[in-house]
């Protein structure tokens, strides 16, 4: 530590010195003290600005739900989803992020509202549980197997899944066909069919983002994953409930439970 930086420190209250020993912080949380944690975000006030995106979309009181947090990070969301009375799981494989969590909860005061657990999104297979409100947001493109992790987010959603992915460029979408001949197949080559980019290496220096879906496909997984997109507030963000027929929403189970090892029976 520099001279300058333990003059910083020594100057600095509580809730500041702790800010920067958990730091690096990917969430900025406004904490009661007026401190921030990642003031100068590359994106901005991050992910704020996301939030008021959604937030007029999700009931104002949410007494009685519960709420499922996938990759909640430092749990920006769940402590918004907690303040409007959520019942709030927030899970994460990483465990420096859970730890911010964990201290942030109790700095906010709600750590009755909150828990934060370490767990994998494939590991939610084996979680007996089903939510009212599952967040997925900004982690899909992050797992090497997406759509396996969109089948098993489906299963746990009981009113409403908030999805957001990175995409690629290409807002258009065609409405797919029922079926497609082997002659046919320049069509997969047109623009609105459904495309996801693979990234061998590392996307804005990250090498675990590995895929970047386009519009079309975005949309096409969520319906292949027995989700029915009821809106789609802003960019890249997609309001879902679960479809109507339990049979069709279930469909891909078999292949959940033999990538995952889960036995029907513990479903
Ligand atoms: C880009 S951040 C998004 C954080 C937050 N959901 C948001 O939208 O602001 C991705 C988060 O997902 C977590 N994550 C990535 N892969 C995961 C996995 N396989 N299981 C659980 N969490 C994962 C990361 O640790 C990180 O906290």
């Amino acid at each position: 530590m520099s001279l300058q930086s333990m003059g910083a420190a020594a100057g600095a209250t509580e809730v500041e010195r702790r800010i920067s020993e958990l730091a690096p912080w990917f969430h900025n949380l406004h904490l009661p003290d007026g401190s921030q944690t990642a003031p100068d975000h590359p994106l901005g006030d991050f992910p704020a600005f996301k939030w008021n995106e959604i937030e007029s979309s999700l009931p104002e009181d949410l007494s009685g739900w519960s709420v499922l947090d996938i990759g909640c990070n430092a749990g920006f969301y769940s402590f918004e989803l907690a303040r409007r009375g959520g019942r709030v799981l927030g899970i994460d494989h990483d465990e420096h992020y859970l730890t911010q969590a964990g201290w942030a909860a109790e700095v906010l005061g709600l750590q009755e509202r909150t828990e934060f657990r370490r767990m994998g999104v494939y590991e939610l297979a084996h979680l007996d549980a089903s939510f009212d409100l599952v967040i997925f947001m900004g982690v899909l493109y992050h797992l090497r197997h997406p759509l396996l992790a969109l089948d098993i987010v489906a299963e746990k959603v009981d009113r409403t899944l908030v999805f957001q992915t990175l995409t690629m460029p290409g807002n258009e979408v065609i409405a797919p066909p029922e079926d497609v001949t082997l002659d046919e197949r320049d069509i997969l080559l047109r623009a609105g069919w459904p495309k996801m980019a693979f990234i061998e290496h590392a996307l804005a220096g990250d090498p675990t983002n590995w895929w970047a879906p386009d519009v079309a496909c975005v949309e096409a997984m969520l319906r292949s994953s027995g989700l029915h997109i009821e809106a789609s507030p802003a960019h890249e963000i997609y309001l879902c409930s679960p479809c109507g027929n339990p049979l069709e929403s279930r469909r891909h189970s078999a292949e959940v439970d033999a990538a995952t090892n889960r036995s029907a029976s513990g479903r």
